[in-house]
């Protein structure tokens, strides 16, 4: 039965609900071995799924767990996905400003593993800020302040876990089907009736192409209304780093930057369509009028306040943020325009700095990081520095092609 299960998929027939559910819930009750899995999984990749197989697969990893629903409580809530990317604080900057407009929001958000970390890492570079709050911790954080930033209380999509881990070391992590039921069963078990995604490609995202971020917008695009969500979808380019840092505080420290309305950014810019989406979708407003609203958050400091708010709420004190004091000027060999930063490359460099896990046991440095000195576009002289690498531990590997000058 389970070779017949993957030799189906692999010939590119479509799987039965009851095939789905034989298979994935017997790996997890361990009846189906890692192999067989990775099989499955890499005859999915090549061979796609329909989207019959696509929502059955998304009730299956939703019912493998709990599921939320915290709109009883609050009223209307959006939640918000980003597909990861190296740079990515958005979380830090998008939920003061949705909450400073009165707006509910109870963002869980996750660990990295891979290049850099996770949200929840980003914030525990805070020295004090607590991810961990309680089902009811959760509640007063929303009543006194009307935000919070945690871990999943529950066990949200188990099966998205277990599978999650095996398409990483399989290969089978860039399958557009496999993506979208990862990411909107979670969304959907944690219960918003209003879901925002920013779709990520380039050489930084899981896919490569704007048209297949295109593709799997419109994937989870459709799942949502099969569950009664609106979702929209935007598409953002990963093909250099969000921003100038990349490294857990020194992101935090970006993020209070924008919140300061100090500087005009392109990350500043993504924040404020994300806002502004969220924003439009629960107040019914439309994409202008909520964009106003966010800018006008951010430039009176009524984010800001929000944002300190919620890291005080939490137990954080960001005037403890620390950042190492070795720093490395990475200069430019000549004069020119850059061209290109990779964001695969910074990502592989915070990576060794230590600012990422290459195991979920691994311990993140947070005062490590890259900070970039000259963006993409800009003029350079000979010996200008391009990147301030702040380290630890001087095993760090730089990449020759990360900052390419013409
Ligand atoms: N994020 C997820 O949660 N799952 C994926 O498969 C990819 C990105």
């Amino acid at each position: 039965m389970i070779k017949d299960i993957i030799n189906k998929k692999r010939i590119g027939l479509e799987l039965t609900k009851e095939e789905l559910d034989y298979f994935f819930n017997g790996y997890l009750k361990g009846n189906v071995k890692d192999y067989q899995m990775s099989s499955l999984l890499m005859a999915i990749c090549i061979n796609g799924m329909s989207f019959d197989e696509v929502i059955n697969l998304t009730d299956l990893f939703i019912n493998s767990g709990d599921t939320l629903n915290y709109e009883e409580k609050f009223g209307t809530m959006c939640d918000k996905h980003s597909t990861g990317g190296i740079g990515d604080k958005t979380t830090l900057v998008v939920v003061p400003i949705v909450a400073s407009l009165g707006i509910p929001v109870i963002k869980m958000s996750g660990r990295g593993l891979g290049y850099t970390g996770g949200t929840i890492d980003k914030l525990e570079s805070i020295p004090g800020f607590r991810t961990d709050l309680s089902e009811d911790e959760i509640l007063e954080s929303i009543n006194k302040c009307g935000a919070c930033i945690t871990g999943q209380t529950k066990d949200i999509a188990p099966m998205d876990k277990v599978i999650y881990t095996l398409r990483d070391v399989s290969g089978t992590t860039s399958s557009i089907p496999l993506i979208a039921v990862s990411i909107m069963s979670k969304k959907i078990a944690l219960g918003a009736s209003k879901i925002l995604l920013d779709v990520k490609y380039g050489s930084g995202a899981l896919v490569s192409t704007i048209d297949e971020a295109k593709e799997l917008g419109e994937l989870m695009k459709k799942i949502g209304s099969k569950y009664n969500r609106e979702v929209r979808y935007i598409l953002s380019d990963m093909n250099e780093p969000l921003g100038m840092s990349v490294g857990n505080s020194l992101e935090v420290m970006e993020a209070i930057v924008v919140l300061s309305n100090k500087i005009d950014s392109k990350f500043k810019d993504l924040c404020i369509l994300l806002s502004s989406n969220m924003i439009s979708m629960v107040k019914g407003i439309s994409l202008e009028d909520a964009k106003k609203l966010a800018i006008n958050s951010l430039e009176s400091g009524k984010a800001y306040n929000k944002f300190l708010e919620i890291v005080k709420n939490q137990g954080g004190d960001i005037n403890k943020l620390d950042v190492s004091k070795n720093i490395f000027e990475y200069k430019a060999l000549k004069t020119g325009t850059i061209s290109k930063i990779d964001a695969l490359g910074v990502g592989k460099l915070s990576l060794s700095l230590g600012a990422g896990r290459v195991n979920k046991e691994d311990n993140i440095d947070y005062s490590v990081g890259v900070i970039l000195n000259k963006l993409s576009g800009m003029e350079v002289k000979k010996g200008d520095t391009l990147m301030s690498i702040y380290y630890n531990n001087s095993n760090f590997k730089i990449d020759d092609n990360i900052i390419e000058i013409k």
